[in-house]
């Protein structure tokens, strides 16, 4: 595959590692204000891999389905546009791939959560808290991860209605922590608290491999696809 990358930050370059390793081909590596970003050198890809920030993402994915490309984007806090980029990818006919976090075992762990949170809704006794760490250049808080799995636990826990990035006493609400310490490229930890225990699983990234290692993966699978998908789509867990 010809692949231009858009954003060459710390993932862009993961990406293009692997992604040779793979034996796929780098044709551009756009960042900010690159002159080069253009439609026609979009055109020239066969996909878009995009990881950029929160307040480019959105124009970014609009630019790929202009030259008619498919983008995979793991770029987190952009949402607020999420209805209208779905309605804009069927309405067209675009091929858009998206995860909150790439990684395989991270996607093991929202099963795994997902399945827990299920039980714990018999069980009222415990409350519920989310802790995410990350390096201290991460850009939007609560993590699109932590996001993800305070979603989840909403939809199978009935107690709980909605999250929140800082300490309530509204029982109703899930609180979502966001630590910033040097160097954690990504720990998320969910723990149920009664009076007379804790359990709690966590999910500690060693690096950033594998979050580079899904988005080739998922660039690969969605060559020849039309419409939207997500990592449930790739590894059918
Ligand atoms: N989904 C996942 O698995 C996953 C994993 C890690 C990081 N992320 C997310 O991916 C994004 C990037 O993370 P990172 O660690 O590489 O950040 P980074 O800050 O190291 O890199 C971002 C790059 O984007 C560039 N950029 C800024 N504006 C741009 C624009 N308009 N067009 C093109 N490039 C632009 C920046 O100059 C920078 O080089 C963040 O939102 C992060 O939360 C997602």
């Amino acid at each position: 595959m010809k692949i231009a990358l858009i954003g060459y930050g710390k993932m862009g370059k993961e990406i293009e590692e692997i992604a040779i390793q793979r034996k796929h081909e780098i044709i551009y590596k756009f960042d900010v204000n690159d002159s080069n970003f253009t439609i026609d050198n979009l055109k020239k890809a066969d996909i878009a891999i995009e990881f950029s920030t929160p307040n480019s993402a959105y124009q970014n994915y609009m630019k790929c389905f202009e030259a008619n490309i498919p983008v995979v984007s793991g770029t987190t806090g952009w949402l607020n546009h999420k209805e209208e980029l779905q309605n804009y990818v069927k309405a067209n006919n675009k091929s858009f791939f998206y995860a909150s976090n790439f990684s395989l075992g991270v996607n093991i762990f929202f099963k795994m959560n997902e399945f827990l949170a299920k039980i714990m809704n018999r069980y009222s006794s415990y409350n519920i808290d989310i802790t995410e760490t990350h390096h201290i250049q991460k850009k939007d808080a609560p993590s699109g991860t932590a996001i993800t799995l305070a979603e989840d636990i909403i939809n199978n826990i009935e107690r709980k209605n909605s999250w929140i990035n800082e300490e309530t006493k509204d029982t109703d609400k899930l609180y979502i922590n966001s630590l910033r310490k040097v160097n954690v490229p990504g720990t998320h930890t969910i723990k149920y608290k009664s009076d007379v225990d804790i359990i709690e699983i966590t999910h500690e990234a060693k690096n950033r491999k594998g979050f580079a290692e899904g988005a080739v993966l998922a660039a690969e699978f969605l060559i020849g696809k039309k419409g939207i998908y997500n990592m449930n789509d790739l590894l059918n867990l």
